[in-house]
């Protein structure tokens, strides 16, 4: 058995990425920590990341290089939103995005990613789903289901996708108007009806290699950039907006992985009964959604 896995997101670093023992999405990494072999997992990611790890593996120690990581969309709910939402709407089941904390998974019944959020949203039983946080991500579900989709809280975004404007995207199609325009499910309904292809982090970089299109022009974080780079060098890849930066994504620096792992510290902790209700929550995920890719 190895001592350290280190598992990263697509958005990290560009050298985070290079030490990384596997980089993808947050449904690829889900799925990845469920499988790895060694004592440490160092997950160089935001927090609910590290968090998700240790409550599907709790045989490992996770390590999260930077503890102060932490997505700005899952910090904008907390377990008392999806419970007053509950009692509003006690025919509705809580699908909850990834990208929340551990005690809002507890109380969901399941956990999406933006892989599998609309599939999972047209598995459900009920036909009022309450949704939770990223109201842009509930539109586009809704867009793409016939289930009737509460967005919980009603402005739950994340600050980096929510950016982006029409505006962006023109400027670039001036330069290159026979682009396709490809982004994150993350961004506004405006931006998502104009683009050519809407999907994960993962699924983006999979476009870019798979399409006819020699200039893509790429609508998320520019962590993402390097990785589509590096793997399509035949394509014209531009991003959409060069401000489009998750500063918590940034904060996990390659020093900081070296000194988790001499250290083999911070290690990632979430109270027994939280990690109960939001594994339950997750291996639902996982039930519901047979592997794509
Ligand atoms: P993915 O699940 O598509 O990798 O996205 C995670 C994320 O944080 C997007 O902002
Ligand atoms: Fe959270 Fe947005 Fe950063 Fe993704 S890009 S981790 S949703 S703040």
């Amino acid at each position: 058995m190895k001592e350290f896995v280190i598992l990263a997101h697509n958005y990290v670093r560009p050298e985070v990425q290079r030490m990384a023992d596997f980089v993808g999405d947050s449904l690829e990494l889900a799925r990845k920590v469920k499988e790895v072999d060694a004592e440490y997992i160092v997950f160089a990611g935001v927090d609910f990341m590290a968090e998700m790890a240790a409550i599907l593996n709790p045989d490992k120690k996770v390590i999260h290089p930077d503890p102060c990581s932490k997505c700005a969309m899952a910090a904008r709910i907390k377990a008392k939103d999806i419970l007053k939402a509950k009692e509003k709407y006690p025919d509705a089941e809580v699908v909850t995005y990834i990208n929340s904390s551990s005690e809002v998974k507890a109380v969901s019944d399941v956990i999406c990613t933006s892989a599998n959020a609309v599939k999972l949203v047209k598995s459900m039983k009920s036909n009022r789903i309450i949704f939770a946080p990223d109201k842009n991500l509930a539109h586009y579900v809704a867009t793409q289901t016939d289930k009737e989709i509460i967005p919980v809280p009603e402005n739950g975004c994340c600050p980096v996708h929510h950016a982006l404007t029409l505006e962006d995207i023109a400027r670039n199609l001036e330069g290159y108007p026979e682009a396709e325009v490809i982004v994150h499910p993350e961004c506004t309904p405006e931006i998502i009806k104009l683009a050519d292809f809407v999907g994960s982090t993962s699924a983006l970089i999979r476009h870019i290699k798979e399409t006819g299109a020699k200039t893509i022009i790429v609508g998320t974080e520019m962590g993402i950039i390097s990785r589509m780079k590096r793997e399509s060098p035949e394509k014209n890849i531009i991003p959409a907006s060069k401000y489009l930066v998750c500063p918590d994504m940034k904060m996990i620096t390659a020093e900081k992985v070296i000194k988790a792992m001499e250290q083999k510290g911070p290690i990632v902790h979430v109270d027994e009964n939280v990690c109960q209700g939001a594994r339950k929550a997750l291996e639902r995920m996982f039930e519901l959604s047979t592997p794509e890719r």
